[in-house]
């Protein structure tokens, strides 16, 4: 009798996991009537897996978009979603609240910062108090900034390029754009007395990119198995190598020291002139708690300085990556470089670089003058659209059944993304889309060009969208106005071109050699 009580209860306890696991997301979820990537997607997530562990996801959900329209179904509560009005719109524009994700992967010293948290309500609240100086207007009428651009830009990486110009010598470009961006992001974030000097400082460089960038290769483990890595951590395996965690560590040691001198400098009470103004720093500060006089112990010291370090991680990477294509495209397509020096001859004052002439901030083109050229805008809207350096799918977590890309009831809990490699390549959205063509943002009807807006993605968009693009748009735009008014450049060697193929992506060979030459 007893027995046949535990074969019953084996029994059903074996058809309910059947019908848990198998059949109802299989047949009976809401989810069942979405193509799955893979027979096996609607049971286990191990496609979806496989896929970003050999480093496919973006390449293969771009065609199975192409094939089987626009929502597929990666994993049993995963589902990739391509389309404007019934995606993009709902989920981004909704406040669709972010998943553990972000916070494996971006968050540091432990803690939070705005790109990792999570719900919807906390992150609007902590935007507002930093968003104020990073808007247009801001970063445009920023004196701060221009004294960043006149040191950096102006004084150090136009010098730098003039010499290897004249001494016929080639120069690694992604490492110096890195370090370009780098520095004129922290100057202006933490004022000049505190300022880095990577694009100079070989050693205080390497120290920073190599810390930095050394993690980028493990972050399957840290996106998607942060527990594994700690728990077999504690057993002496290291998924991460330790050298390469403690060299992290000296990355954010580097930032949070930054971060204490600057609210030693404010709480101060010293007059700070305009270039030392930490410009976004402060409101970050002053947005969490009075400014308090006792340095090392204000209020969100750790909280504050992963806001930093997002900052000034998001001003190099993203930036950087694009810039190295955009440099990379330029070399290549010539006749887009006589267009563009064309239009910036026509600059009033145009961008002159006059060797050994230290440059001061009334010398320097006007912003506004700068972001109005149109063939500027084309040749970097080209390369954010075909060279994203968020490619990957941006997760949130369903809050509401709704309905997507043409499926309805979409349960709560489900994790949706949208892919900025799948949007830039609808072929009816951007024909031809493997190509860099910037001539289709110049040329393209009212309409077409509208549409093109909607699918672009390079910055995400809703209330989680970029916080820096005025300042990337800034910071690259000044570099490629002046770089091309005074120099031409072809490729002399680089490394592997192609895209890595992940959440973030850049040029896999990490290298690209570009020779400058001086046009009179
Ligand atoms: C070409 C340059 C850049 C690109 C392509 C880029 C792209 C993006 C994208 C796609 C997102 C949304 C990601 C997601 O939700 O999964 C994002 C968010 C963010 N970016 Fe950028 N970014 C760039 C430059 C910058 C710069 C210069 C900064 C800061 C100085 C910055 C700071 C941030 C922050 C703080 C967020 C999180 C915003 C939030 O969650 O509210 N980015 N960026
Ligand atoms: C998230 O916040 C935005 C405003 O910032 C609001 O429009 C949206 O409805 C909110 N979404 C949720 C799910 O709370
Ligand atoms: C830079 O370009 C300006 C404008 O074309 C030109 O007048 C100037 O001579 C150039 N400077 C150098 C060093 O080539
Ligand atoms: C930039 O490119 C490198 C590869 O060259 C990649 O490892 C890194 O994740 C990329 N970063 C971003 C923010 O796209």
């Amino acid at each position: 009798m007893e027995l046949h009580l535990y074969y019953a209860i084996a029994l059903f306890g074996t058809i309910a996991a059947v019908f848990k696991f198998i059949l109802y997301p299989a047949f009976f979820s809401p989810l069942a009537e979405i193509p799955n990537a893979h027979w096996s997607c609607c049971f286990s997530p191990i496609w979806i897996f496989w896929m970003r562990w050999t480093k496919q996801e973006n390449s293969r959900i771009y065609e199975l978009h192409l094939a089987k329209g626009p929502a597929i179904r990666l994993a049993p509560s995963l589902v990739s979603v391509n389309s404007y009005e019934d995606g993009l719109k709902k989920i981004y524009h909704g406040g669709f609240p972010k998943p553990e994700f972000y916070f494996n992967g971006f968050a540091v010293y432990g803690t939070d910062n705005l790109f990792t948290i999570k719900d919807n309500q906390t992150h609007s609240t902590q935007k507002k108090a930093l968003s104020s100086c990073f808007t247009k207007s801001s970063v445009m009428s920023s004196q701060t900034a221009r004294g960043s651009s006149r040191d950096i830009l102006f004084n150090r990486v136009l010098p730098l390029i003039h010499k290897t110009a004249t001494e016929d010598k080639p120069i690694e470009v992604m490492d110096l754009t890195y370090a370009y961006l780098l520095d004129t992001f922290v100057q202006w974030q933490f004022g000049r007395s505190l300022a880095s000097n990577m694009v100079e400082n070989e050693k205080e460089r390497r120290f920073y990119f190599d810390g930095f960038l050394g993690v980028a290769e493990y972050t399957f483990w840290q996106y998607y198995f942060p527990r594994l890595v700690t728990m077999l951590q504690k057993f002496g395996v290291y998924l991460i190598p330790k050298s390469v965690q403690s060299a992290f560590e000296g990355v954010e040691n580097w930032n949070l020291e930054k971060c204490d001198q600057a609210q030693q400098l404010l709480a101060s009470g010293k007059q700070l002139s305009v270039d030392d103004q930490p410009v976004a720093f402060e409101p970050a500060l002053k947005g969490m708690s009075e400014v308090n006089s006792k340095p090392k112990m204000y209020p969100h010291r750790l909280r504050l300085a992963s806001d930093m370090f997002s900052l000034n991680s998001g001003a190099f990477e993203t930036s950087g990556n694009t810039s190295t294509y955009l440099l990379y495209e330029l070399s290549r397509h010539p006749e887009w470089q006589t267009k563009l020096r064309e239009e910036l001859l026509g600059l009033n004052p145009p961008l002159r670089h006059v060797p050994g002439k230290l440059v001061e901030v009334g010398d320097i083109t006007n912003p506004q003058d700068i972001d109005k050229l149109p063939i500027l805008q084309a040749v970097l809207m080209e390369t954010l659209r075909l060279w994203p350096s968020v490619p990957g799918g941006q997760p949130r977590v369903v809050p509401r059944p709704c309905t997507l890309g043409g499926y309805h009831n979409i349960p709560v809990g489900t994790t949706v993304q949208s892919y900025a490699s799948v949007l830039h390549r609808m072929p009816d959205v951007f024909p031809e889309p493997l190509n860099w063509k910037p001539e289709r943002w110049l040329e393209s009807s009212p309409e077409q060009l509208a549409l093109m807006k909607k699918y672009f993605w390079g910055f995400g968009s809703g209330g989680r969208m970029c916080l820096g693009i005025h300042f990337a748009y800034y910071s690259i735009k000044y570099f490629f106005a002046s770089v091309y008014s005074n120099f031409t450049t072809t490729i002399h060697d680089h490394g592997d071109m192609e895209a890595s193929d992940g959440y973030l992506a850049g040029p896999k060979g990490h290298r690209l050699e570009l020779k400058f030459h001086l046009v009179e």
